[in-house]
């Protein structure tokens, strides 16, 4: 019996169901006899069965399918906040009162509208130099990232910090966020009102950096930040704008595949070494 819940555990680790979501088990079977306890609600409810999709997971979360709803830049900005109302507000004005990366980092651990931030185990915030050359957006941390507390630390990460070098880039030379600076839970794909709380403090972010150059990494960081409905197929490898919010100036945007894509997709490598090689061209 108790090599039986052993290896269940194992396996629910291994599909990603690695996080506790609520104070108590719930046997989801009785759900409708039985309430979920009311603070450890999460924005979207797991499937039937209760366990939560891998990332990767080919049905699951792929950095390339983001889901539907993103906001553009004219949501992010101003028009109705919609289903991300609650906790909005609040966001947009902490990350607009940040003055310097500590206390936009402060700022996010304060602002308790999102609730990614009850199941991560840590923020993670940024890493590298924020006097950098580039500054490259991913979507969210991972479970290694989430232990950690820094961003691009587990497979995805090493394969980004070998595209990096392949153009003469280290670390020291980059600085690296995410749209989401906390982990969501068992790796799932990030709602889009999750994704909306968090915009302003990205948005904020990069204008901090103020980067001589921008990176999207994958679909959802370049229809979230580039405000376009087209995939990252047809996103990557071209040069946008990117406006600083209040300014008349913008940073010279690129995006181009997330490295987990790559991982499960290298035939798309090709694309994303001329992409790289643009990148390198323009910083030159
Ligand atoms: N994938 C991301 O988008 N960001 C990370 O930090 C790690 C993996």
């Amino acid at each position: 019996m108790e090599l039986g819940i052993i290896a269940a555990l194992r396996w629910q680790g291994e599909i990603g169901a690695d996080e506790a979501i609520a104070e108590e088990p719930v046997d989801w079977t009785e759900l409708a006899a039985r309430p979920m306890p009311a603070r450890r609600s999460v924005s979207a409810p797991p499937p039937a069965g209760g366990a939560l999709p891998a990332r990767g997971a080919t049905a699951t979360r792929s950095p390339e399918s983001p889901p539907t709803g993103i906001p553009t830049t004219a949501t992010r900005g101003s028009a109705s906040p919609g289903a991300a109302a609650p906790g909005l507000a609040d966001a947009r004005s902490l990350a607009a009162a940040a003055t310097s990366l500590t206390a936009l980092a402060e700022a996010l651990t304060r602002f308790d509208g999102c609730t990614l931030k009850q199941t991560a185990m840590n923020l993670v915030f940024a890493d590298g130099n924020p006097h950098c050359r580039v500054m490259l957006v991913g979507e969210a941390p991972g479970e290694d990232e989430d232990r950690q507390g820094r961003p691009f630390v587990g497979a995805s990460g090493r394969l980004l910090d070998r595209m990096l070098a392949a153009i003469g880039l280290d670390r020291g030379q980059v600085y690296i966020s995410n749209i989401l600076p906390w982990r969501p839970p068992g790796n799932r794909n990030p709602t889009p009102a999750e994704i909306a709380l968090c915009v302003p403090f990205i948005e904020r972010h990069i204008a901090l950096v103020d980067p001589p150059v921008l990176v999207l990494l994958g679909a959802v960081a370049a229809k979230t930040l580039l405000d376009r409905a087209d995939g990252i197929t047809r996103l990557r490898g071209q040069w946008f704008d990117f406006r600083l919010a209040g300014t008349d100036r913008s940073i010279p945007t690129t995006a181009t595949y997330h490295p987990a894509y790559l991982l499960r997709s290298p035939i798309h490598k090709r694309e994303t070494w001329r992409d790289f090689l643009s990148i390198k061209s323009r910083l030159s």
